[in-house]
């Protein structure tokens, strides 16, 4: 199977609001926990895909562009952008909404992920073999 470059549809894949249990000693939501809410988002196109089991095996660019507050709704929205012989790359773009405020939607990352596809070996299966 030949690499395909790919622009799809960028969908809704994951909502999660931020609690105070996901923040620094000092108050502040932890970039990890965005990172792990985006890589969970990433992961259920690139399943839908596979049509199985995936590993993340690459996080190729990850921006934090505004800060995440407790009680912020993040929405994260993704697209495949390309699929290879055994991975998937996945664009995700997070957004925040303030939810007391008016015009509450803000860009807060995004990324780009590879995920591998896995076989019960854990090793790298083709794309078109099912799991
Ligand atoms: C995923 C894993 C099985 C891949 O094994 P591997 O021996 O590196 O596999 P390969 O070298 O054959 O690469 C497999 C695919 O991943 C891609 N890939 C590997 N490393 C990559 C990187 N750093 N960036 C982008 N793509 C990468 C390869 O290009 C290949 O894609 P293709 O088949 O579409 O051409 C292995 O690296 C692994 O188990 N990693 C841990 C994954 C994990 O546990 N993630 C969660 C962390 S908590």
């Amino acid at each position: 199977m030949q690499d395909t470059e790919r622009a799809g549809e960028r969908e809704l894949t994951y909502r999660v609001v931020a609690m105070p249990a996901d923040t620094n000693a000092y108050g502040d939501i932890f970039g990890g926990w965005l990172m792990s809410q985006v890589d969970i988002a990433g992961s259920i196109l690139a399943i839908r895909e596979a049509e199985g089991r995936v590993a993340t095996v690459a996080v190729k660019e990850f921006r934090f562009l505004a800060p995440v507050a407790v009680g912020d709704l993040i929405s994260c929205y993704a697209e495949i952008r390309r699929v290879g012989q055994t991975s998937i790359t996945v664009h995700v773009i997070a957004e925040a909404c303030r939810q007391l405020e008016a015009n509450c939607v803000k860009t807060v990352a995004d990324a780009t992920l590879v995920y591998v596809a896995l076989g019960d070996d854990g090793r790298p299966r083709p794309l078109n073999d099912t799991a």
